[in-house]
C-alpha cells in the first residue's frame, strides 16, 4: 500500500477549470485507490503572497468547502490545513541546513514569480523546502504534481538523500506522479481557464454570475441560422466537457445544420452546468452556512496528520541529537 499525498493552494473559490481538471480527478483517484491518500490546504505556502488574515482565512474555507462539495470522503482521505501542523516548519529549518543556497537559487518557480510578484520575501525563496517538508514529514511514497511542481520533487528528492546521506536512512524518498493536463478547460476568451486571466467560470458563485459569465464566452458572428463549427467553439466545448455523448452529438448537429444560435447555447450549456453541479453546489453553500462543521473535520484531519508528523519529526530530532 502506497501513501500518495499532495497540497492544494488556497487561493479562493475554485473555478470550473480547478473542479474539472483537479479536484474531481483527485477525488476519484482516492475513491479507486487502494492506497492511503492525504490531502492538505497549504496556507502556509499562501502566506508568501496573502498578508490579510481575513483573506486567507476564507480562502482556506472556501477551498475546503468546494473540496467537500465535490465529495472528498474525509473517512478515506486525510483531509487538514497546513498551518495546523507546526511540525511542517521546524522540519523545513533542518531540511534548509541540509540544502545548498546556490541550488536553491536555481529554482524556475522562484524565477518566475521574483518577476511578477511585488513582494520577494524570504519565505518565496524557501517555498519548496517548506514543500519538501510537507511531503517528507508524512513519508510519502507518490505525489501527485502538475508539470510545473516536477522541479520541486526534485528538491524534495535531493534534500531528503542529503539528509539519509549524513545522518543515516531517515526520510523516504518520494516519487512525483505527474498528472497530465489531460483536459485544458478554456475561459471565456478561449484561452486556458485562469483566474488571473480574468476569464473564469464559476459554478460556486450563484447562478446569475455563471450566466453572466456563459452570456460572455466570445464566439465568432455568425448569425442564428447560419451552420457553425462546433470544434471552434469554446461554448460546445464546454458543453461537451460536462455532458453525456447523446447530447453533445444533438448539439453537434444543430451547429452542423445552422439551426441553433450561440444565445441558445450558451442557455443549454447554463443549464446543463447548473444540472450537472446541482448537487455540489447546494452542498456548498451548505458548507459556507455550515463553517464550523468545515472546521471542525479539518481539524479532526489535522490531528490525524500531526500524530504521523510527530513520529517523522521524532525520528528526524533523534538523528540530529536534539532528543534522545
Ligand atoms: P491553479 O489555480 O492554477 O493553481 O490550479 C490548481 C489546479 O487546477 C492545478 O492542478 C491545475 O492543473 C488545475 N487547473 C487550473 N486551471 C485549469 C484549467 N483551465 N483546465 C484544467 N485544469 C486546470
Ligand atoms: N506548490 C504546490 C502548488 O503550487 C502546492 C503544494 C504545497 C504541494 N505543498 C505541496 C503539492 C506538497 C504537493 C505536495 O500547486
Amino acid at each position: 500500500m502506497a501513501r500518495i499525498l499532495t497540497g492544494v493552494q488556497s487561493t479562493g473559490i475554485p473555478h470550473l477549470g480547478n473542479m474539472l481538471g483537479a479536484i474531481i480527478p483527485a477525488i476519484q483517484m482516492a475513491e479507486n485507490s487502494n492506497n492511503e491518500s492525504y490531502l492538505f490546504i497549504a496556507d502556509l505556502h499562501s502566506l508568501t503572497q496573502i498578508k490579510d488574515p481575513k483573506e486567507l482565512k476564507y480562502n482556506t474555507l472556501t477551498t475546503a468547502a468546494a473540496w467537500l462539495a465535490c465529495g472528498l470522503d474525509t473517512s478515506k482521505t486525510v483531509f487538514y490545513r497546513q498551518s495546523d501542523v507546526c511540525q511542517t516548519t521546524e522540519l523545513s529549518w533542518y531540511l534548509q541546513c541540509f540544502f545548498p543556497y546556490q541550488r536553491l537559487t536555481l529554482a524556475h518557480s522562484f524565477k518566475d514569480k521574483s518577476n511578477t510578484v511585488e513582494q520577494v520575501n524570504s519565505g518565496l525563496f524557501n517555498y519548496p523546502l517548506l514543500m519538501a517538508a510537507d511531503i517528507l514529514l508524512y513519508d510519502a511514497d507518490i505525489v501527485p504534481v502538475g508539470k510545473d511542481q516536477i522541479q520541486h520533487i526534485e528538491i524534495t528528492r535531493d534534500v531528503a538523500n542529503r539528509l539519509n546521506h549524513q545522518m543515516g536512512s531517515t526520510l523516504i524518498i518520494p516519487e512525483a506522479r505527474v498528472v497530465k493536463d489531460k483536459q485544458i478547460v478554456p475561459g471565456i476568451d478561449g484561452q486556458k481557464m485562469s483566474k488571473s486571466k480574468k476569464n473564469i467560470i464559476s459554478v460556486f458563485e450563484g447562478t446569475k454570475t455563471l450566466q453572466k459569465q456563459i452570456m460572455s464566452i466570445k464566439t465568432d458572428s455568425k448569425g442564428v441560422n447560419e451552420p457553425k463549427d462546433p470544434d471552434n467553439c469554446t461554448v460546445f466545448n464546454l458543453y461537451s466537457l460536462v455532458e453525456n455523448q447523446k447530447e453533445i452529438e444533438a448539439l453537434k448537429t444543430q451547429y452542423i445544420s445552422g439551426s441553433i444560435g450561440y444565445g441558445d447555447a450558451k442557455k443549454l450549456l447554463s443549464q446543463s452546468l447548473l444540472k450537472k453541479f446541482r448537487k455540489q453546489i447546494n452542498r456548498f453553500h451548505y458548507f459556507m452556512n455550515h463553517q464550523e462543521e468545515v472546521e471542525s473535520l479539518l481539524q479532526q484531519g489535522s490531528s490525524k496528520a500531526r500524530k504521523v508528523a510527530n513520529k517523522t519529526l521524532g525520528r528526524v530530532r533523534q538523528k540530529l541529537g536534539y532528543s534522545s
